[in-house]
């Protein structure tokens, strides 16, 4: 790790509110990050067990030190991993979860892990080093249709198409190394007409794009969080930070489904599938951040929190 650890905890309260933490339960947190809703579980029970798992050496490392400082002889556990193995990393009940996705603000600014597309950095964007495939990679070497899907699926980008042709093109005369570079070919893609009507930054989409299929974050996301309901003792919560539409989709999609599993026609008068509700959501909607929050933490925007319950009998 070359700079300081630095992000601010997105929904600390409602987080902190679902999940109710409380002397002798067992908590998963599946993203740690820089530890902060961790700690803020741990300051509301000092008595529990944490288990804190992350991707990100860097993570981790930041992790153990706030948790150390922190809470000295607190029974925590830090894992390296991907939280979609959270069933083969953690085999205890649980009395609560958090996923807080994405990436921290800390990886964001670190100019060497290459997920940022001001200047020069290098494309990386990995969120667990030891992986090969990076940004990199894929704009150089995967097919001009594959970069294009990943655009239009991955970032909801209009110009998907255009974009992988000229990348594809710019390709043949020179490796495409940084951030920089890949910013002036997305320039050259999208006419400056349409560009001027839209307030974000031209390559945030593309860029969006790139860290998702890098990191492989959607694809593995539903089953994950079946997983987790599964690993929650009856009553245990499971509480999910999304930061855009595509993420938070698969998370409405996925809990209203274990909500009401029923494959049964609707004119149906009653059940034979025999599909039992695995949770109840509470709320029943998403919650985003206060204005307060915003003002704070621009970051936050985009953060909806949602929140499902393991039902006894389930
Ligand atoms: C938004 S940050 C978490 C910040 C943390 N809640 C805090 O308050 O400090 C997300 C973290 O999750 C990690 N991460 C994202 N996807 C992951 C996955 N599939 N498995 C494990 N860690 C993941 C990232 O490396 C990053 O450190």
């Amino acid at each position: 790790m070359t700079g300081q650890f630095h992000h601010i905890s997105v929904l600390l309260n409602e987080c902190m509110d679902a999940l109710r933490p409380k002397d002798g339960g067992v908590y998963l947190d599946c993203t740690i990050g820089g530890a902060g809703h961790s700690t803020a579980l741990l300051s509301l029970a000092p008595k529990a067990r944490l288990y804190g798992i992350d991707r990100d050496a860097d993570a981790l490392a930041a992790a153990e030190k706030r948790l150390s400082t922190d809470h000295p002889g607190a029974d925590y556990h830090l894992l390296r991993g991907n939280f979609h193995d959270a069933r083969e990393l953690v085999t205890e009940p649980l009395d609560g979860i958090l996923v807080d996705l994405g990436v921290s603000s800390y990886q964001l600014d670190e100019a060497g892990r290459g997920f940022s597309y001001h200047g020069d950095a290098p494309l990386d964007m990995r969120m667990d080093q030891r992986q090969e495939l990076t940004a990199e990679v894929i704009v150089n070497e995967w097919p001009e249709k594959e970069i294009s899907r990943i655009l239009k699926e991955y970032g909801e980008e209009n110009w998907a198409a255009q974009i992988a042709r000229v990348l594809c093109d710019r390709r043949k005369k020179e490796r495409i190394a940084t951030a920089d570079q890949l910013v002036e070919i997305i320039d050259a893609s999208i006419p400056k007409k349409f560009r001027a009507r839209d307030d974000s930054h031209p390559a945030r989409r593309t860029f969006q794009a790139l860290r998702i299929a890098v990191n492989d974050e959607l694809a593995p996301l539903e089953k994950a969080l079946r997983d987790m309901v599964r690993m929650l003792s009856p009553g245990g919560r499971l509480a999910v930070i999304s930061f855009h539409s595509l993420e938070d989709r698969i998370v409405k999609n996925s809990f209203r489904s274990m909500e009401n599993p029923c494959t049964c026609p609707k004119d149906f008068p009653v059940c034979v599938c025999g599909k039992k509700p695995l949770v109840r959501l509470t709320p029943r909607g998403g919650i985003t951040a206060s204005s307060e929050e915003i003002r704070d933490n621009p970051r936050s925007r985009s953060a909806t929190l949602r929140v499902a319950e393991r039902l006894e009998d389930a």
